[in-house]
This record gives structure tokens, sequence and C-alpha cells, in this order.
């Protein structure tokens, strides 16, 4: 089966990408007090290099005193931060590449292994990152006020520096997850809510800012998951019409790609359809989608960071997916992390170079 329909260019607003690979969001904790330096502006310049159409930065934090648990994870705020990511994104498109941040704030975390904690406790929609699970403070509305604020200021500084396009972070039980869901999110006021609309409303309130601060022509992803860190097999949305009431709010919004978080992008997401999240996505809003999970990879990435290996395995699916017109961009975590010419690499057919992937290459920035 032919990769060519993967290398066809895609464009839409700012973003304009010469293939549909996407490389994934992904930690890697290698910033000393938040600050990206020259070793991460190389990092992401491979990529670029390595003919990766669109490069989604690791996720990194907004301006709130609590947004992080970790002093290595870099932060999109302040001036030493941001000189540093105007070296990634320079460097990036001298290499020809495209790129945009994940903005993220971490919500309620547990704490980081080093005992470094932030200046405030971790805040959230209740104080809670799993059931039964306190640790940190259920955010006031001025709280929220000012986190959808800064989600603004991110998204409008990655316009200044010359970002593609900026990804909100909506995934894997971080802050905007946790106002999602029923678990984590227990508020009675207008945050909370017994449907998934209802809890909704955080994030189409960040999503309505960094379109106000962005402009219209400015490209806006939001990445989510089904699925928690703490509950592989649980469900945002149960049904298609509940699917629909979580992701067209956000939609209308200001949305205009869904990056649809799974750990195999083959799994079907509700009966009676072989539809993954991006094609159900894509099918119920019309928007653009990007799906992610396991491509090209043998096993999935939960069990990596465990230290389980994996192979490389075939595109087929994939390919048979996409030209069926399920989703638009397909993104690809570890195969990128570990080798930088893995697009190349299946562009030019070079099978038999592609490496798999092992915890190791977790250890450095290759
Ligand atoms: C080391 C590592 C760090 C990750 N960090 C993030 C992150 O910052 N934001 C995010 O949305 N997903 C993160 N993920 C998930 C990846 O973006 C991706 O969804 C996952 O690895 C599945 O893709 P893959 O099977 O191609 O690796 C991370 C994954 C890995 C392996």
């Amino acid at each position: 089966m032919s990769n060519l329909s993967l290398f066809k260019p895609f464009s839409l607003k700012s973003l304009n990408i010469k293939n549909r690979i996407v490389m994934a969001p992904m930690t890697r904790s290698f910033s000393p007090n938040g600050v990206p330096g020259d070793n991460v502006a190389a990092y992401y310049r491979r990529r670029a290099e390595g003919e990766v159409g669109l490069i989604l930065s690791e996720g990194t934090v907004i301006n709130r005193p609590a947004s992080s648990a970790d002093p290595n994870i870099p932060r999109f705020h302040g001036e030493s931060a941001l000189q540093g990511w105007q070296q990634v994104i320079n460097g990036v498109h001298a290499a020809g590449g495209s790129m945009g941040p994940q903005i993220w704030h971490q919500g309620v975390m547990d704490n980081h292994h080093s005992g470094w904690l932030p200046l405030t406790p971790f805040e959230g929609p209740s104080g809670i990152n799993r059931p039964d699970n306190t640790n940190g403070i259920a955010m006031s509305e001025k709280s929220i006020a000012d986190t959808i604020k800064a989600f603004g200021d991110a998204a409008a500084d990655a316009k200044s520096l010359g970002f593609d396009c900026v990804e909100i972070h909506g995934a894997h039980n971080y802050l905007i997850d946790q106002f999602f869901s029923e678990n984590t999110n227990l508020r009675t006021d207008a945050y909370g809510g017994k449907t998934l609309a209802a809890r909704t409303r955080f994030a189409v309130e960040v999503i309505k800012e960094v379109r106000r601060r962005v402009g219209d022509d400015f490209a806006i992803i939001i990445r989510l998951s089904q699925w928690k860190p703490y509950a592989y097999d649980s469900k945002m949305a149960a049904t298609p019409a509940e699917m629909e009431s979580w992701l067209q709010p956000m939609a209308d919004a200001g949305v205009d790609i869904f990056h649809c978080s799974q750990r195999r992008f083959w799994e079907p997401e509700f009966e009676g359809s072989d539809l993954n999240f991006a094609g159900w996505a894509k099918k119920l809003t019309g928007k653009a989608t990007i799906t992610v999970g396991s491509v090209g990879l043998s096993g999935e990435f939960l069990a990596a960071f465990k230290g389980e290996s994996s192979e490389p395995s075939s595109l087929e699916e994939l390919i048979r997916r996409f030209d069926r017109g399920d989703f638009d961009l397909v993104a690809v975590g570890r195969p990128i992390l570990a080798d930088p010419n893995w697009v190349k690499k299946i562009k030019e057919g070079r099978t038999e170079e592609l490496k798999g992937f092992s915890k190791e290459a977790l250890m450095e920035l290759l």
C-alpha cells in the first residue's frame, strides 16, 4: 500500500504544512527552571529537518503559580522562557517546518518525586485529581477568570513569536479535563453540572478567550481524550450524542482542529462502527481532526513508561482510514521522539531503518 496520501500538503488558516504527519506533544522536562535552551531548540529543529509536517511542542505551562508540578517543564511565560521559545520557532522555520506550542495547566497533580512544589497549592475544579484523592484546592471564580486570561496570554504570545498555530491541552486528566469529568468536577456553580455539556463551560471560555486574542485566522487545536491515566477504559462521552454535546460547543467557540488522543488509533469508539475518536469528532462537528496512538508501533505509550519496548509495525490500517477521510492529520509520538528522521524514512520507504521504541530514548534529547 502506498504512503503517498500522507504526503499531501494541508492548509487551514495560519497553518500550511507540507505533509499530514504531526509530532505529538511530548513532555521532556529538559528545561531547567522552565527555560528551553539551545538543546531544546536543536531537538525540535532536527524534527523539522527530518520533514515532520507540524511539530507540536511538549506541554508548556501558562502563567499561573501552580500550573506546573515539575520545575523542568518549560514555561510559556516570562521573558527568559519566551526568548527560548523564540529560538525554537526560528530554528524550526529556518529548516522549513511548522510548529505550535501545546499550552498547558496541569491542574491538581500528585507531588513531584523530587519533592519540588509550586509556590501555591495545586488548583482544580474541586481540589481532587481522581476519586477520593485530594491534593489541591477548588478554584475560586477569580482563579478561573485569571486562568482563562493566562491561556489567552500564552496563545497571544505564541502568535507574536511567530508560531503557526496553538494547541490547548484539554486531555489526560489535566486542568481542563478535570473540569470535563464528573469524577473531578464536583462543583455546583456554573462551571460544574450533571451533564458533560455543562462541565464543558470552562473549556469553552478558554477557547473563546484564545480566539479573541489570536484573531480569526490563527489555527486553534484542542487535544482531548476519552480515557484517563487512572482509568484507561473510561469514556468521557458514552454515546455519539453525548460526544456531540461535548465537542460542538467547543467548535462553536473557535476550535479549528480536534486532536483526539487514543492509546491505539485503530480502536473503535462506539459499538456498531469502526470509526475511532478522530473519525467521530470529524463526522459530528465537520472540523478537521488529528488521530494518534501507536502509529507505526506494536505497543502503546503508557506501557512504554513502564519499560515495555515496541517494534515497528505497518501503516496499512492507518492509511485505509486516512484514505476513507476519517481524519486529516496523523500524530506520531515515540517514533519521532526516538528518531528525528522517522518521517523521511517513511516517505522514502526505508522501513528496514525504522528502530522501534525503548525507554532509553526518554533519557536524552536525541
Ligand atoms: C515521553 C512522553 C511525553 C508525553 N507528553 C505529553 C504531553 O506533554 N502532552 C500530551 O498531550 N501528550 C503527551 N504524551 C502523549 C503523546 O502525545 C502521544 O499521544 C502518545 O505517546 C501516543 O502516541 P505514540 O503511540 O505515537 O507514542 C506523551 C507521551 C510520551 C511518550
